[in-house]
């Protein structure tokens, strides 16, 4: 290689390295402040968590829809249901990191700082520029990368390609019974126990599965999320994490007037991670599926066709009255 282009290649790698740190420095700083103030500004009220004018405001979630066939899904439940709530575009194609961070900042309550860093985390990841990529929602499966086997709601992608659909009997079978909480709530141990016996049962059944450190501490970061946004109530995470919809009436349970920051995240992923069973099986308490869930299960594979008629109807209805109503001829 000529050594102009050499050295202009190292050039390059090295700017990269300064902004990088430049761009991590000002993540730090900025958290800490955001931090700060929340210790400092009353928290929100319950009811009132999301931003006035956002979707979702006083607990008023677009209409949900379930998706259809040539929409766009991935493994992260959090993305699809807003794509199931018309919130970013319901086909989950054409979406930017901008609008990204924008959106989960006021849907989910995370801090501006949390939103900055994952946002243009997953952009080098994805290989994506985070000022002009696009992307749709299936691009974020790229197998260990950040979608990882042993996760809570999918099947390893060595037995369900598709990652895009939630496993209702994985979710209902082995997550939601574990809660241990006083109202029927996942705490701290319950996750970490749940992680342990994921890993464990992959490690038996899956011949390709692998569990680096990072999918490690992803794992247990997603983890961190039932807990902060949905306070790990199980009624809410049954209807979230099954059907990937937002209850009605449901607000982030994260309150700090400026989000969850960082600082909060990271120790609370360490809790989580350091908790999980070392020697596998954790003893966490086994339910087998119910007749209940298997039915629902076959319902959602089977709706497909019904679910096509509801968007044609949808789309056709004046903005004035799509209203709640769709969302309640679903759930009938
Ligand atoms: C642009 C932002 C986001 C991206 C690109 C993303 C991506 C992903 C991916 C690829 C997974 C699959 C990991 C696995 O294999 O288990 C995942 C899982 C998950 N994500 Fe997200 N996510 C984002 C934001 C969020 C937010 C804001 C929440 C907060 C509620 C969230 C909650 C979850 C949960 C709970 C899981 C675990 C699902 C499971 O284990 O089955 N995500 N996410």
């Amino acid at each position: 290689m000529p050594f102009a282009e050499t050295s202009m290649r190292r050039a390059i790698d090295i700017l990269f390295i300064v902004k990088a740190i430049v761009f991590v420095l000002f993540i730090v700083i900025y958290d800490v402040i955001l931090t700060l103030l929340n210790v400092v500004f009353p928290k929100r009220l319950p009811i009132a968590v999301v931003p006035p004018g956002s979707p979702g405001a006083g607990g008023i979630w677009p209409p949900y829809l379930p998706p259809r066939k040539t929409d766009s899904r991935c493994s992260c439940p959090a993305l699809n249901a807003l794509a199931n709530h018309g919130i970013i575009p319901r086909d989950g194609k054409n979406l930017t990191f901008a609008q990204m961070t924008d959106v989960i900042r006021t849907t989910y309550n995370f801090s501006m700082s949390f939103c900055l860093f994952t946002h243009n985390a997953f952009g080098v990841i994805f290989k994506r520029d985070y000022k002009t990529g696009t992307f749709q929602l299936s691009d974020v499966d790229v197998h260990n990368a950040v979608e990882h086997d042993a996760s809570f709601s999918r099947e390893d992608s060595h037995f369900v390609k598709d990652q895009g659909a939630p496993s209702a009997s994985r979710i209902r079978g082995k997550v939601l019974p574990a809660a241990t909480g006083a109202g029927n709530e996942l705490v701290v141990k319950d996750l970490s126990n749940i992680l342990g016996n994921m890993r464990a049962d992959s490690k038996e059944t899956n011949p390709e599965y692998t569990q680096a450190l990072q999918h490690r501490l992803i794992g247990s970061g997603n983890a961190s999320n039932l807990l902060t946004v949905f306070g790990g109530r199980v009624d809410d995470l049954r209807t979230f994490l099954v059907e990937e919809r937002f209850p009605p009436g449901w607000q982030p349970r994260i309150r700090e007037r400026f989000g969850f920051t960082l600082l909060k995240f990271f120790p609370l992923v360490l809790k989580i991670e350091l908790g999980v069973p070392k020697a596998g099986k954790s003893g966490v308490k086994r339910v087998n599926l119910d007749e209940e869930s298997a039915i629902k299960e076959t319902q959602m594979r089977c709706a497909t066709p019904m679910m096509t008629m509801l968007h044609s109807v949808h789309d056709a209805l004046p903005d004035s009255e799509k209203t709640k109503i769709v969302d309640d001829l679903v759930t009938i």
